[in-house]
């Protein structure tokens, strides 16, 4: 249980954030019994309703929910946040405690007139905190300006930038397995891996977001946040300690690594595809070009295969394939890596180069777990090799349903710990590295045309050349 009261302001209210993640976080880290005896949600929006029409929006304990309230604000308006500053006041004297959290709930263009309004209120003081969710801008100029913008009015520890990825407990288990053991850090490195792979697939499309999915892609949506922090965290050097800013420092570090991608040949780096009609999971569903939302003629991707290298001693010539796409067969984000084949084969017809190599997978999600592939002996006569996989699953050894990202995530922001959030320069390094392919492909719309794959399917086959010119495959899930 934590010991600090504390006040959460939600603006967005009574959007889907609220409704799907935050409330429900908020409820269940209640009900575990973490959460203080004194604390507040206020929930603010532009939608006139009183306090039980909000409560009645969520699946919660009735208990959790008398600590909600709600109040109407015009976000444009300064006099509006002069009333939430006197109702958040009176809050605050009732909980006897200034530990107080702005969450940004809203889409990106509320995001100026909300910090400056804060600011103008004199809601900006320390210790109170400012969260945000992505986009983070469009590029690396919008969000340059909208970075200005949040340093204007807060300072740099009073700034969370969420990427509920780093909330995920496996995704943290990558820092674990690498860092609190010893035999696996000394192979990680160009001498034994021989190259990684990252697949962040999902079988749903774009559901009811096409108002924002539109303008965002997939890109922006899941590579400049969670895939390149994913990466990092496989890739980067042991910082020398978690806590504080050593470990962003060493995120960032590797995130500056990354070789930028040769403008010049691009196709040969990078893929982009859209779905078309398929089946998923036994069911027909229309493209993306049919979804309720979405410009017919849209030049949207929903998915992005890409190569890159990271140049440094480590990494150095080891190749780390990254695939992401919506409406692919099937849900699922997982890490490979994959080391290099055996030099030499000793037994008798099986040439060295038919081994299946040795690979250690992270399953972020679902059936969460870390499984080691390595060849065993079929039991028969001879001697004929075969992969088998050694299994830790988190359901068999832990049994408890793993908290959700937003769970560790408000904990953390409520106490105060920035280590899993984004820093400026993290957004920064990002934007640098998909400015320039984002610029490609909006200057040259023929040349970087969509390739179309079946819903239901690994997406494109651009995608398998991608990386079978390099003579390997990516694996089957
Ligand atoms: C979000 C993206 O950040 O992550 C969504 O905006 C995507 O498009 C989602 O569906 C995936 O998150 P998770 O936790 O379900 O893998």
């Amino acid at each position: 249980k934590i010991e600090q009261s504390f006040g959460v302001v939600i603006f967005g209210a009574s959007g889907d954030l609220t409704k799907r993640k935050l409330i429900p976080a908020l409820n269940r880290l209640f009900e575990a019994g973490i959460l203080p005896d004194r604390f507040f949600v206020l929930g603010a929006a532009r939608t006139n309703m009183d306090d039980e029409e909000f409560r009645s929006r969520f699946e919660a304990h009735p208990d959790f929910l008398r600590h909600c309230s709600y109040i109407s604000v015009d976000y444009h308006n300064p006099e509006s946040f002069k009333s939430l500053k006197n109702t958040i006041e009176g809050f605050m004297k009732r909980i006897n405690s200034n530990n107080l959290v702005f969450y940004l709930a809203v889409p990106p263009d509320l995001y100026i007139p909300i910090l400056e309004n804060l600011s103008k209120a004199g809601l900006n003081r320390k210790p109170a905190r400012v969260v945000i969710e992505k986009p983070f801008g469009k590029d690396l100029e919008s969000a340059r300006k909208l970075e200005d913008t949040l340093q204007k009015h807060f300072q740099e520890d009073q700034i969370f930038r969420i990427d509920h990825y780093l909330g995920k407990e496996t995704v943290q288990n990558i820092l674990v397995f690498r860092f609190a053991n010893f035999i696996f850090e000394e192979i990680w490195n160009n001498k034994f891996v021989d190259h990684v792979q990252i697949t962040m697939a999902e079988d749903i499309g774009v559901e009811h977001r096409a108002g924002y999915f539109e303008n965002v892609g997939l890109l922006r949506d899941i590579f400049q946040n969670h895939m390149l922090q994913v990466f990092a965290l496989i890739a980067m050097e042991p910082p020398s300690s978690f806590n504080g800013e050593n470990f962003r420092n060493e995120r960032v570090k590797l995130l500056r690594s990354i070789r930028p991608l040769p403008v010049k040949e691009l196709e040969n780096w990078i893929v982009r595809g859209q779905y078309g009609r398929g089946v998923v999971n036994g069911k027909e569903v229309p493209a993306y070009k049919e979804e309720p939302g979405v410009a017919e003629d849209s030049n949207v991707e929903t998915f992005v295969a890409m190569k890159l290298f990271v140049d440094n001693w480590r990494w150095s010539g080891v190749p780390f394939y990254l695939r992401a796409g919506k409406r692919l067969c099937r849900k699922i984000t997982e890490v490979a890596v994959v080391f290099k084949k055996i030099p030499h084969s000793i037994f008798a017809g099986v040439p060295s180069d038919e081994l299946e190599p040795n690979t250690i997978v992270f399953t972020i999600q679902p059936n969460e777990g870390i499984s080691l592939e390595f060849q065993v002996k079929r039991p028969c006569p001879g001697m004929f090799p075969q992969l088998l996989s050694m299994d830790f699953k988190y359901e068999n050894y832990f049994g408890v349903k793993l908290p959700d990202a937003y769970e560790r995530l408000l904990l953390d922001v409520i106490l105060g710990d920035a280590t899993l959030f984004m820093r400026r320069d993290d957004l920064e390094v990002s934007w640098e590295l998909l400015d320039p392919v984002l610029k490609a492909w909006e200057d040259d719309p023929v040349r970087f045309s969509l390739n179309i794959y079946p819903a239901g399917t690994w997406g494109p086959k651009e995608a398998d050349l991608l990386i079978e010119r390099d003579g390997r495959k990516w694996r089957k899930l």
